[in-house]
């Protein structure tokens, strides 16, 4: 905890403008503290009434929170609802029909756009077609897709039939991917022939065969599979079919199936502090709850504005805030298939430019990118383009360092848009801490304050709550709807991960640290505080890069740690034992190569140690644990100050310090 230093100065603040706090849905510090004062008196009251509010229940519910199983909460338990009939129907019969649900950008610049109506019908046939497969509630399927308007219909197609998504980003290798298909006993893997992103194409469906080939996965039935660029793909006869000939015959319309409030929605698998990524589950009618909210309290979403999240469907992020929370808002958004960089480093400032974006979310490793893109050539500086349009900025994922806060402030948002810097999880569904656009006067650097409705704090190591200005443990202390239910087949891991004995068996532990600001009580995060990184927005879990390196032939131990990284924020940093002798020179390069390539192909390119150092062993206390913290200070470059006295084989010290 001595990693976590406070906060003290007084902190610059920038204040919204009246017109922003004059239009919007909630205004003025006023209007945020009577909001947390209802939710403060009358917890149950306040989201039972927000829940009858903003969804459209087939059967109204009776009972608010259900606490007695806790930590296995239960929301609006008895109340019957269908997600994707709350994004689609009730658009289409309130008046949205004819307005655009989706403007897809592929990576070559061509666009599609798709209407309420339009994504209804599609969606009502995929959910036919599924059915049509004998698929049905309760079943899961796993969604291995690139950005597309079939990647969202698939996921909105599994909601309308009751059916578990599990969406497995399509970066991740085939041994990952059967990995989650097994976990999650999948009976069907929807996919796509290609992905195309930066102009480059990844084979997905033959990725997908790989998965299913290395065995395990007799659970699937069916691959399901869009076509992208047509490229030759083999079908295994009786189990694997295109999307467009299972839909050719489908009808338009297609009834929901009406399920429980507690019902799951999806699985969305993450990493923990074990080698094993954890399934969270989340739930219909609180995770729908949430979407709904924080898009209209955090994105302050309009009937007018072009919202655009740059995340993948892969992540939470996609979930809430493209597949689900901007379609139950009824509001027009841009998905995009390709990266930030190509052709160009200009190519998100041209699509806010091409598509009039209203508001953009993005995460602080592609800001820290286009930057430094931009320093090499100014022709892709964002006030080269007109962003005129932009009215409200976020940003999500990992901590925003000042610097790139303040370059998004002035050169993207000209200075007049709040920025939302959202601080939340896979685990919470939707925002937890964030600046509300028309209340908070913002610090660079600050998630600011929780949410109404959101009880956090932060405190020490036996869950006692701290004083401002001092590091410690950032908690939750009261359930909120779209919070995980479970991890999937693992409710013990669940409560002893999220809700440990430690600190009382009853705050949700997030994970990582916090400090408030004494002045201003602003919370700010500080980072991870379990073996977890956090790599360009992704998360990692050091042990799951750690077990599979030991899995190479050539490894006898190995060690990974998080290094901080201008661009990506932290950097994955392994030390490596092999079981002959360390080589040197030439030869450790050819073997780091072989190793950065092995972690690809077994978990995927996003895991590939940035760095890897080889030595004779590790450092490690009498008692054989790896000195873990003396690890971080190599790889940062930091002298050693800690205690030696412990290590087994101080000679090491100077074979880790050497990098390759
Ligand atoms: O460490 C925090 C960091 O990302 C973690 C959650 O990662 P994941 O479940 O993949 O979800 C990412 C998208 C919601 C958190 O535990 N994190 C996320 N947002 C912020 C952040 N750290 C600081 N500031 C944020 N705004």
């Amino acid at each position: 905890m001595s990693d976590i230093a406070p906060l003290k100065q007084e902190p610059e603040l920038f204040n919204p403008s009246a017109q922003f706090v004059n239009n919007a849905n909630i205004a003025g510090m006023e209007g945020y503290r009577a909001i947390c004062a209802a939710a403060e008196e009358d917890f149950e009251g306040f989201w039972a009434r927000h829940a009858r509010d903003h969804i459209s229940w087939h059967k109204p519910f009776t009972r608010t929170l259900n606490e007695e199983q806790a930590p296995f909460y239960r929301w609006f338990e008895d109340g019957e609802l269908n997600v994707s009939y709350n994004c689609l129907d009730r658009n289409v019969a309130n008046g949205n029909a004819e307005k655009t649900a989706v403007i897809f950008e592929a990576d070559d610049g061509q666009v599609t756009q798709i209407t309420y109506a339009q994504l209804h019908a599609r969606v009502c046939q995929f959910a036919n077609g599924l059915r049509a497969l004998g698929i049905g509630k309760g079943d899961r399927v796993v969604i291995y897709m690139p950005m597309s308007i079939e990647g969202i219909a698939a996921m909105q197609a599994c909601a309308r039939i009751g059916a578990v998504h599990s969406v497995v980003f399509a970066g991740f290798s085939a041994k990952s991917l059967r990995e989650r298909i097994i976990d999650a006993g999948a009976v069907a893997v929807i996919t796509a022939d290609e992905q195309v992103r930066g102009g480059k194409h990844l084979p997905l469906k033959s990725i997908v065969d790989e998965a299913l080939d290395l065995g395990g996965c007799d659970t699937v039935n069916n691959v399901i599979v869009y076509k992208r660029t047509g490229a030759g793909i083999d079908l295994v006869p009786g189990r694997d079919l295109w999307l467009d000939t299972l839909l050719a015959e489908q009808p338009t319309t297609s009834e929901p199936e009406w399920v429980g409030a507690e019902h799951p929605l999806f699985i969305l698998y993450t990493s923990g502090s074990t080698g094993k990524p954890k399934g969270v589950q989340h739930a219909c009618g609180g995770y729908l709850l949430w979407a709904m909210l924080t898009m209209k309290w955090t994105f302050d979403i309009k009937p007018a504005d072009v919202f655009w999240c740059t995340a993948d469907i892969g992540w939470i992020t996609g979930h809430t805030y493209i597949a689900y929370g901007p379609l139950a808002a009824g509001a027009t958004q841009v998905v995009f298939e390709g990266v930030p960089t190509w052709p160009d480093a200009g190519r998100f400032w041209d699509m806010v430019s091409k598509h009039r974006t209203t508001i953009f979310y993005t995460a602080p490793t592609a800001i820290r990118a286009l930057i430094k893109a931009c320093d090499k050539d100014p022709h892709l500086h964002p006030k080269r383009y007109d962003l005129s349009s932009l009215r409200l900025l976020g940003s999500v994922g990992e901590p925003i360092n000042p610097e790139a806060w303040m370059w998004y402030y002035h050169n993207v948002g000209n200075g007049e848009c709040p920025i939302v810097d959202t601080f939340w999880q896979t685990e919470t569904g939707g925002h937890m801490i964030s600046p509300l656009p028309g209340v908070t006067p913002l610090v660079p650097g600050s998630c600011t304050l929780p949410l109404p409705g959101i009880m956090a704090a932060v405190v020490d190591e036996a869950g006692n709550e701290l004083p401002h200005g001092q590091g410690g443990i950032l908690v939750f202390k009261r359930p909120w709807p779209s919070m995980i239910r479970t991890v999937w087949g693992d409710p013990e891991r669940f409560k002893a991960s999220y809700f440990p004995q430690e600190l009382g068996g009853k705050l949700y532990l997030a994970g990582d640290g916090a400090v408030r600001n004494e002045k201003t009580g602003y919370f700010s995060i500080t980072g991870r505080i379990d073996d977890v990184l956090n790599v360009s927005g992704h998360r990692m879990g050091t042990m799951e890069i750690e077990s599979v390196l030991v899995a190479n032939p050539r490894v006898a131990e190995a060690a990974v740690v998080g290094k901080p990284d201008d661009t990506t924020g932290e950097a994955i940093c392994a030390y490596v034992m092999l079981k002959g002798p360390r080589p040197l020179g030439d030869e450790a390069q050819r073997i780091a190569r072989e190793l950065r390539d092995w972690v690809a192909r077994e978990i995927s390119p996003i895991a590939k140690p940035k760095e890897i150092r080889f030595a004779d062993n590790l450092p490690k206390t009498r008692s054989g644990k790896v000195m873990r913290r003396l690890l971080r200070a190599i790889a940062k470059g930091e002298p050693i100050t800690q205690d030696l006295s412990t290590l087994e084989d101080p000679a090491i010290l100077e074979q880790l310090r050497q990098a390759q």
